[in-house]
């Protein structure tokens, strides 16, 4: 039974259409780790942070001093499986993001985590120029599924071109409920 809750979650939020906002009250997101990792080739300086004291939004600031032409995106979300809330990959895309931006190929969970860079999404595009990228406040929480549960969750993006991995990401956070007293988060 849990196996087919499962299964029917996962359906839920790959299919999910975000343009559909529940009028439900929506879970809030709350970042625990935020990790970047920059190869040197590509990139002289770098900073991620959670956005304090809400810690529902991050900000990276990045200096590319090489000129992409090409590049690609993976995002990998994992969550806890029950029983042994064992984190296990539930997303694992690879997306181009010359086709991606040009509204090509589109996965809608990746869509629902451009969305969250806002107006900085643009930056997002192919080719990419050498020079200083901020994203602040990225958002991910006001375009989650508002049907999705009280849970941790590990979320992995990565920036590559056929070379190389440029730009790796590692963040932890979970989703509760604001109107309930406590949601004691498991560590990821
Ligand atoms: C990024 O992750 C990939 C795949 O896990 C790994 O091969 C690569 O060395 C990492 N790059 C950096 C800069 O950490
Ligand atoms: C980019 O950021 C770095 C580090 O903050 C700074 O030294 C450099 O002057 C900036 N370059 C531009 C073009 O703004
Ligand atoms: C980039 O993504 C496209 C589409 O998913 C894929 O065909 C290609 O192999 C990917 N390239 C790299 C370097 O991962």
């Amino acid at each position: 039974m849990a196996q087919l809750v499962w299964i029917f979650l996962l359906i839920c939020l790959v299919n999910y259409s975000d343009s559909a906002k529940s009028s439900r009250q929506r879970l809030r997101l709350m970042w625990k780790t935020f990790n970047c990792l920059a190869n040197s080739n590509y990139i002289s300086g770098h900073n991620c942070f959670i956005v304090e004291p809400e810690k529902s939004l991050i900000t990276a600031e990045l200096t590319y001093f090489v000129d992409i032409s090409k590049y690609n995106a993976t995002f990998k979300l994992f969550m806890p499986r029950p029983p042994s809330r064992q984190l296990q990959k539930v997303i694992d895309v690879n997306v181009d993001v010359c086709q991606f931006s040009k509204g090509l190929h589109g996965h809608r969970f990746m869509t629902i985590v451009i969305k969250g860079f806002g107006k900085k999404a643009s930056q997002l595009k192919c080719p990419h120029p050498r020079g200083n990228y901020t994203y602040p406040n990225i958002n991910i929480a006001d375009n989650l599924p508002a049907f999705l549960p009280e849970t941790d969750f590990k979320i992995e993006m990565n920036f590559l071109t056929s070379e190389a991995h440029v730009f790796n990401t590692s963040l932890t956070g979970f989703l509760y409920d604001p109107l309930k007293k406590k949601y004691k988060p498991k560590d990821v």
